[in-house]
């Protein structure tokens, strides 16, 4: 089958974004000073491939606040996704140094959410509340904070028609189902502030897919299967083009999935490393 004109795409916004390039290159910078022993809040991103690289280079991952409170020195990278309030206030206390990696489109989130709980808004952070980034952005809320998905769960919330709003939303929200769910909202009688915080980066890589998909033949999304960003590109994928393939790395292409088809678009989530894309792409290249 090789030789065979095989059309392929790949989007020009796949992979690292600019919040997770400069996470990871902050880490391998402290591996270079040598200095101390480096921890990361959780892995520094969801890539298994990068994660294990940074632990043969002695980087350990906490995984918890517990295993945070039993330390007692090292640097701590905090992650583009950021944390808490809390989780600063506990570095402190325990004397560890701190990198912050918080990705600044993040913070830009943190401040919204201190401020606007300051002036006595309700925020609703649009996201999955069990995605640390949504965790993160709760914790600079107050105990009014609270995160939705859906209309439904919104609904759920039987909120006071009096109660004043703020709705922000995690970085890698669906850009449309975040439009959607706003407009719904602002027809009922709440005072609402909606600050779309949806990055830039996502909303460019989700619609790039989109153009993609819809006119090629197969569509391969690589990323970490914890990836969030990666689950809704692939989401969206898929909606356009059935033939949409969720892979982590080369290993998981199957390649007979491909030989009927003559144009494949390829994308990556913002924490895939550019390795594996040019991997898949290049074998794409050979097989065809
Ligand atoms: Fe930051 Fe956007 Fe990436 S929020 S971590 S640049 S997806």
């Amino acid at each position: 089958m090789a030789g065979r004109n095989m059309e392929i795409t790949v989007a020009k916004t796949a992979g690292f974004c600019f919040g997770v390039k400069r996470a990871v290159e902050k880490v391998y910078d402290q591996i270079a000073t040598g200095k101390k022993q480096i921890y990361t809040y959780g892995p520094i991103i969801h890539n298994e491939e990068v994660v294990q690289d940074l632990e043969e280079k002695g980087v350990q991952v906490i995984n918890s606040k517990e295993e945070l409170e039993a330390l007692k020195e090292g640097v701590v990278v905090i992650r583009s996704h950021g944390v808490g309030r809390e989780i600063y206030e506990l570095l402190e206390r325990q004397g560890l140094e701190l990198v912050d990696a918080t990705c600044p489109f993040v913070k830009k989130i943190h401040k919204i959410v201190r401020e606007q709980c300051e002036a006595g808004r309700r925020v609703i952070i649009v996201g999955n509340e069990h995605h640390p980034e949504v965790e993160g952005i709760k914790g600079w809320g107050n105990e009014y904070t609270l995160a939705v998905e859906s209309l439904e769960e919104f609904e759920n919330l039987a909120l006071r028609p009096d109660e004043k709003l703020c709705i922000v939303a995690q970085t890698t929200f669906n850009y449309n189902k975040f439009q959607d769910l706003v407009e719904k909202i602002s027809k009922t009688y709440y005072d609402i502030l909606v600050l779309n915080t949806i990055c830039n980066a996502t909303k460019e890589r989700q619609t790039e897919a989109r153009q993609i998909a819809a006119r090629v033949d197969a569509m391969v999304v690589i990323g970490d299967k914890r990836s969030s960003n990666t689950q809704k590109l692939f989401e969206i994928c898929k909606e356009e083009c059935l033939n949409t393939y969720y892979i982590q790395t080369l290993d998981d292409l199957d390649i007979n999935q491909l030989r009927s088809v003559e144009s494949v678009g390829i994308t990556a989530g913002a924490s895939t490393p550019n390795k594996i894309i040019e991997e898949v792409q290049n074998n794409v290249r050979i097989n065809f």
